[in-house]
């Protein structure tokens, strides 16, 4: 088939957790080893994305370090992929205003995320105030979907693999492309197609209504790739389940123990659904389940962990991957911006 362009990225906002490892990472490495040597494969470290939420420029810059060490760690290879920071491409940022120029304000404001966004920012107001004079919705919060759509776009990048709180990023990216060629009559750009990984959606282990996430404030809430076996034996025993202690599969009923054997089915090689391993387990009590999801998350984040600690350690090589991903990356941006800027007439 033609050549793809697999592009990827992920914010440093916080070490990986499962969520991001089964949803994203695993599929990233899956894509590496599976893919046609001619194929590219692009995988960035979204530090702009991160600074949408004001932290610390120690804590960036470590976040940084922690999220090359952990992308490393999971088996992407420098040498086949390329690995680098976004700020490393100034042509991330000059795209996005590029295609903000063609961008629907309309469109950005039904992005869900924006909408719960000012959702529970108008519950924290005083009836005085407005959501729209609030300093807490911050414009990069509201546009960052068109630096997503930049990201993608500077490398041409023909598919995405991502999680499913994505879906809707990407719809407005193909929009963008649409919006692009349109007004400046190009065809520099197709639309990307979405890679769903299956690990769609893995849930808070203390609330399996709500996706795991980097930004929970619970650490007891997610699994870290790096995380020693007696804190993932604590946090699986901790998962919030229900009053039933018997092993079924119903996601719409019993969410927690939904999430737990959804985990287990991604980490088994033999490829059992949910619904088979409670099968397997009819009769048996919670313990039993946890105990196996234990056994399973933990075989798989052993030699994530020992090999992350390695690379942290080794300064100088994280450095070496960081120049030779942002050489790669600065060479495929310049030949899509020289295209950019001729169609715009720059
Ligand atoms: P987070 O929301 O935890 O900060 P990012 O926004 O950096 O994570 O997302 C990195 C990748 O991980 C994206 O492809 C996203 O879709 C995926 N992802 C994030 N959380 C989950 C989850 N709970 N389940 C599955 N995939 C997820
Ligand atoms: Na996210």
């Amino acid at each position: 088939g033609a050549k793809k362009i697999i592009f990827s990225g992920i914010q440093p906002t916080g070490i990986p957790h499962l969520g991001n490892y089964l949803g994203a990472l695993k599929q990233w490495k899956h894509l590496q080893d599976t893919s046609d040597k001619a194929d590219s494969l692009i995988y960035c470290i979204v530090d702009l994305h991160a600074i949408t939420i004001p932290r610390h420029c120690k804590l960036l810059a470590q976040s940084k370090r922690e999220m090359l060490a952990a992308l490393l760690a999971i088996g992407l290879d420098p040498q086949r992929s390329t690995i680098f920071h976004q700020s490393a491409v100034p042509a991330h940022s000059e795209l996005q205003w590029i295609l903000s120029c063609t961008a629907s304000t309309g469109y950005l404001s039904r992005m869900t995320q924006w909408k719960s966004k000012l959702q529970s920012q108008s519950l924290s107001l005083s009836p005085s105030e407005t959501t729209t004079s609030n300093p807490a919705l911050r414009h990069g919060l509201f546009s960052y979907p068109i630096l997503q759509a930049a990201d993608i776009l500077t490398y041409r990048a023909t598919h995405v693999p991502v999680g499913e709180d994505q879906s809707q990023h990407l719809e407005f990216a193909r929009e963008c492309v649409t919006n692009f060629n349109h007004t400046f009559g190009s065809n520099i750009f197709y639309p990307p197609k979405t890679i769903l990984s299956p690990a769609k959606r893995v849930m808070s282990l203390l609330d399996p209504t709500r996706k795991m996430s980097k930004s929970d404030p619970n650490p007891k809430s997610t699994i870290l790739v790096t995380d020693d076996q007696q804190t993932i034996k604590k946090k699986i025993r901790g998962a919030v389940t229900d009053s039933g202690n018997f092993v079924t599969y119903d996601p719409e009923r019993r969410k927690g123990v939904a999430n737990l054997l959804e985990i287990l089915s991604h980490l088994r090689e033999d490829g059992a659904t949910p619904a088979q391993i409670a099968e397997e387990m009819k009769g048996e009590g919670l313990v039993v389940l946890k105990k196996a999801v234990i056994e399973a998350v933990d075989a798989e984040l052993a030699p994530i962990r020992e090999k992350y600690a390695e690379l942290l350690a080794n300064e100088s090589y994280l450095k070496q991957v960081q120049r030779l991903g942002k050489e790669k990356a600065l060479k495929k941006a310049a030949s899509t911006m020289r295209m950019v800027r001729t169609a715009v007439g720059l």
